[in-house]
């Protein structure tokens, strides 16, 4: 079947089977290979995208479900240069195999466009569906917790208050 969306701002169509995941549909038929994929069942979060503004665990969508939706992955978040969540992330050290963090700025991104100060608790209750192997997320809550800061104080450019930046 023929499946028509649009990703990070640009529209894209493909065919694949009906029971082709989103998660696979944007990594191997369209080419986002930002879009990491782990438990493949809807455990780990690391393949979390936007659809529509609001996250999704990409391995439990179908491409088909996802037809004529606007898709969000990582490569949208940012043009010539890192957004303020992705600058943060490299600041404090957020990261450090990267495969949990696609998810990991998929939600965070949803919770700042939510709550654009964000509490701990806040940040680690938006996160807590997603795992990581490598941090110990105590530099991905600072990380967020920075965005959080700089957007109370009004110096966050686009990617902090309202989240995306795509
Ligand atoms: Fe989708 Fe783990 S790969 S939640
Ligand atoms: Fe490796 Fe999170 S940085 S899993």
């Amino acid at each position: 079947m023929r499946i028509d969306l649009t990703v990070n701002g640009r529209a894209q169509a493909a065919h694949c089977e009906p029971r082709r995941t989103l998660a696979d549909f944007l990594r191997h038929d369209l080419g986002f290979t930002g879009v990491r994929v782990g438990c493949e069942h809807g455990a780990c979060g690391s393949c979390t995208v936007l659809v529509d503004g609001a996250t999704a665990r990409s391995c439990c969508v179908l491409a088909a479900q996802a037809d004529g939706s606007e898709v969000t992955t990582v490569e949208g978040l940012a043009t010539t240069s890192l957004n303020p969540l992705q600058e943060s992330f490299r600041r404090h050290h957020a990261l450090q195999c990267g495969f949990c963090t696609p998810g990991m700025l998929a939600v965070a991104a949803e919770l700042l466009r939510e709550v654009p100060t964000p509490t701990e608790a806040e940040i680690r209750t938006a996160i807590s569906g997603n795992l990581c192997r490598c941090t110990g997320y105590h530099n991905i809550v600072a990380a967020i917790a920075a965005v959080g800061e700089e957007n109370r104080r009004g110096t966050a450019g686009e990617g902090g208050r309202d989240g995306q930046g795509a």
